[in-house]
C-alpha cells in the first residue's frame, strides 16, 4: 500500500484510472470502516481510503483534540485489506490557505436531526467530501449507513453537482448485542459499553410499534426518548422520517405507507451516540 500525502503526487498516481473505489475516513479504523473497504472492492479498483480528521465538521465544543488517532495501527489493517493507496493528507496539504468556500446543504436536510444539534456539521462534511472527491477522483465512493442523513447528503450533493461519483451505501456494522460500531465507542466506559445497546432496543422498540400499526408518531418517539431518559440517558432526538428526504411524515405518509427511518442521538454519560434503523 502506498501512503500518500501530497494532492499532486496521489493524481500522479491514479492517472488512467477509470474504476476507482474511495473510503473516505477520519481514521481509528475498526470492523465497519473495514467492511467499507471490502464493499468498496466489489464495486472498483484500485481502492483508495483516506485518513483525514477534518476540523471543519467539528463544533468548537466536540472532540476534534481528543479524536481517537491511531496512525499505525489503521496503516496494517488497510494493508490487510488489499487499500491500494492511502491518502493521508495533512492539514497543511489539504488546506495551504484557509478552506474559505464552503458547500451548503439546503437548510432542510442540512439543518435537521444532526444538523440541528451540531450547526455547521454537514457544511463541513460536504466541503471535506468534495475536496477528497476532486483530489482522487473515484468513480464510486462508500458510505455506511450508519451516518444515514450524511449519506443522504453526499448523495444528494453528488447528484446535484454532477459528480461523476456514484454514492454506494453499506450497511451498519454491529456488534453481537446489537451496538453499532463507531470509534466514539472507545470513549465508553465498561459500564457505559454495557448500556450503550439500549439505544438500538429503542429503535427496534420504536420501528415494532410502527409496523404493528402504531400510528401517533409523536407518542411512540416521546416514550422511547422518555425511557431511555430513565435508564440515564440524554437523548437529542429519537425521530421516525420518510426515507426518501428525511422530514416526518405526515398522517397522510403514514397512512400509506411511506417508508420510513427512525434516526436517534444520545449522549451515556460524555459521550454522543448516533444510530438509526430503517422500518
Ligand atoms: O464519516 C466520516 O468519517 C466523516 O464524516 C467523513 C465522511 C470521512 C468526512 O470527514
Amino acid at each position: 500500500m502506498k501512503i500518500i500525502s501530497c494532492i499532486e503526487e496521489l493524481r500522479d498516481h491514479l492517472r488512467g484510472q477509470l474504476r476507482t473505489a474511495f473510503v473516505p475516513t477520519m481514521g481509528n479504523l475498526h470492523d465497519g470502516h473495514l467492511s467499507l473497504m471490502r464493499l468498496a472492492r466489489k464495486h472498483g479498483d484500485p481502492v483508495v481510503a483516506s485518513i483525514f480528521v477534518n476540523r471543519l465538521q467539528f463544533g468548537p465544543n466536540e472532540d476534534f483534540d481528543k479524536y481517537p488517532r491511531t496512525f499505525q495501527a489503521d496503516v496494517e489493517k488497510l494493508e490487510k485489506e488489499g487499500v491500494y493507496i492511502l491518502f493521508a493528507p495533512t492539514e497543511k496539504d489539504l488546506y495551504p490557505e484557509p478552506q474559505e468556500f464552503r458547500v451548503q446543504p439546503p437548510n432542510d436536510l442540512g439543518n435537521t436531526l444532526e444538523g440541528e444539534f451540531r450547526p455547521g456539521f454537514f457544511s463541513g462534511v460536504t466541503t471535506i467530501v468534495l475536496k477528497l472527491f476532486s483530489c482522487v477522483q473515484p468513480s464510486v465512493a462508500v458510505f455506511g449507513k450508519k451516518d444515514y442523513q450524511q449519506l443522504m447528503i453526499v448523495r444528494n450533493m453528488s447528484k446535484q453537482f454532477a459528480l461523476p461519483t456514484e454514492i454506494i451505501a453499506a450497511e451498519t456494522f454491529r456488534a453481537e448485542d446489537g451496538l453499532a460500531l463507531s470509534s466514539r465507542n472507545m470513549y465508553l466506559s465498561s459500564e457505559e459499553r454495557a448500556e450503550a445497546p439500549a439505544l438500538f432496543q429503542s429503535l427496534n422498540a420504536v420501528a415494532n410499534e410502527v409496523r404493528s400499526g402504531h400510528l401517533d408518531i409523536f407518542e411512540l418517539e416521546r416514550q422511547a426518548m422518555a425511557d431511555l431518559g430513565k435508564r440515564g440517558w440524554k437523548p437529542d432526538y429519537i425521530s421516525i422520517r420518510k426515507r426518501a428526504n428525511l422530514q416526518p411524515p405526515s398522517a397522510g405518509d403514514m397512512a400509506q405507507g411511506e417508508k420510513l427511518v427512525v434516526l436517534a442521538a444520545a449522549k451515556l454519560g460524555a459521550t454522543r451516540l448516533i444510530d438509526n434503523l430503517e422500518i
